[in-house]
């Protein structure tokens, strides 16, 4: 039988993270040096300071990886590593890195589309509890929805690897921006998630009727050439406008009703309190930011949450109803997001599908999913040139 000890390597954005993974079923070790502390007072992250803070962290993590596990580098059967999408500086850390390791210890060199690590996350956790996945042979659909993507694919096994369609996608931001974005406006840290999903358990949803309207490509694109960062990557006209999501304009109608109800003081002197301010506490808990939230900025958190949930579950779960699909994947770092979860379960049920999740740990990005995405690969000997370099708007499928 073959080994398969597979060291993988992940610097495509905030996140520096190593992992090993036998033979893309077995997680021996998975490290996650965060930038969030570096990146949060800027309310976001700033690719110079990413990849200065890859470059200070990539040789420790790379070795508590290995030494998590047990392993030495000689121990190895090959190395993956993130090639895109990403911030082109950051990606560059880790490649470089991989490169050199692969050459100097003669291993092979596998490059991964970190949004197909995404999806192998979950692919991962169902090896390890041991529920062998069905989806060995059946197609199913993924939700990538993270701070840089929120991408329908449908992932089809064939012959032992995995191919990809897109079937949809956003338009112009990300659901995890949108998340960001609206936290930023309410006085919170970044990222912005988290604290969105915490304070959302605390207001009520029904508050504010945010709405999502169907997009029509053809007005989208309007015949004029595509303007938006999404659209010069994909082929937006292509897909079923009933799968393409738009979250810029929930963020507009969050700071349209910030304005209308003069919530902008009270989010500034929460920031203050809670992140800036010179009494603000080194780590402020879901209580502080709790205590300086008023009901109407936790009905309007609310109220936010619910609605971009319930676009992403409309169009997911219609996507695989007309794919025919039984069987849905939501990974990324809004799969953490609890509503999310809860949502999309009922929904499952009421549609007769499955749906399934990584761990949280997994949700957002590691390493692991990169080993583990690679396994497949290695297994059919697809292994990257050392001309290898970094695409930050690497497609996944077509
Ligand atoms: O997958 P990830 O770690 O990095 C990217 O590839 O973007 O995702 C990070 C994104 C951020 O936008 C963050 O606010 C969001 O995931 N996020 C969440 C939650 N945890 C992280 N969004 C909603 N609810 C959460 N619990
Ligand atoms: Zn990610």
């Amino acid at each position: 039988m073959a080994r398969g000890l597979i060291l993988g390597i992940e610097s495509s954005c905030d996140e520096t993270a190593a992992a090993v993974v036998d033979r893309g079923a077995r997680t021996l070790s998975s490290v996650v040096a965060s930038q969030i502390a570096t990146h949060a007072r800027y309310g976001g992250v700033v690719p110079e300071l990413a990849s200065r803070e890859h470059l200070r962290a990539i040789v420790p993590v790379v070795r508590a990886a290995l030494g998590g596990a047990n392993v030495a580098l000689a121990d190895l059967d090959a190395i993956a590593v993130t090639s895109g999408p990403g911030l082109a500086g950051a990606l560059l850390v880790g490649i470089t890195y991989a490169k050199a390791l692969a050459f100097a210890q003669g291993l092979p060199l596998i490059a991964v589309n970190h949004l197909e690590g995404h999806i192998h996350a979950v692919l991962l956790n169902e090896r390890e509890s041991a529920q062998d996945p069905q989806d060995a042979q059946s197609p199913v659909l993924a939700l990538v929805v993270s701070g840089g993507h929120t991408h329908l694919y449908l992932a089809s096994p064939v012959d032992g690897s995995w191919h990809y369609t897109l079937v949809g996608r956003t338009v112009d931001d990300a659901a995890g921006e949108a998340y960001d974005k609206v936290a930023k406006l309410l006085g919170m840290g970044y990222p912005g998630g988290p604290w969105i999903d915490a304070l959302a358990l605390h207001g009520n949803p029904h508050a504010v009727p945010f709405a999502f309207s169907q997009i029509k490509t053809k007005l989208h694109l309007g015949g004029k050439p595509p303007r938006t960062k999404a659209a010069r990557t994909a082929p937006i006209a292509a897909l079923d406008p009933h799968f393409l999501f738009s979250f810029s304009g929930i963020k507009t109608a969050v700071l349209r009703y910030v304005e209308l109800h003069n919530l902008r003081p009270e989010a500034e002197a929460r920031r203050e309190a809670l992140f800036t301010g010179p009494d603000a506490p080194a780590r402020p808990t879901v209580d502080d930011a709790l205590a300086t939230c008023d009901p109407i900025t936790l009905d309007l958190i609310a109220s936010f949450q619910h609605a971009v949930v319930g676009d992403l579950m409309k169009k997911t779960f219609a996507a695989a109803e007309s794919l025919g699909v039984a069987r849905i994947l939501v990974t990324g770092g809004v799969a953490a997001n609890r509503e999310l979860r809860a949502r999309f379960t009922t929904e499952a049920v009421r549609h007769g599908v499955s749906v399934a999740f990584p761990t949280l740990a997994l949700s957002t990005d590691n390493a692991a999913m990169i080993a583990a995405a690679a396994w497949p690969r290695f297994l059919a000997g697809d292994f990257a040139e050392s001309s290898l370099t970094g695409d930050p708007s690497l497609a996944l499928g077509r």
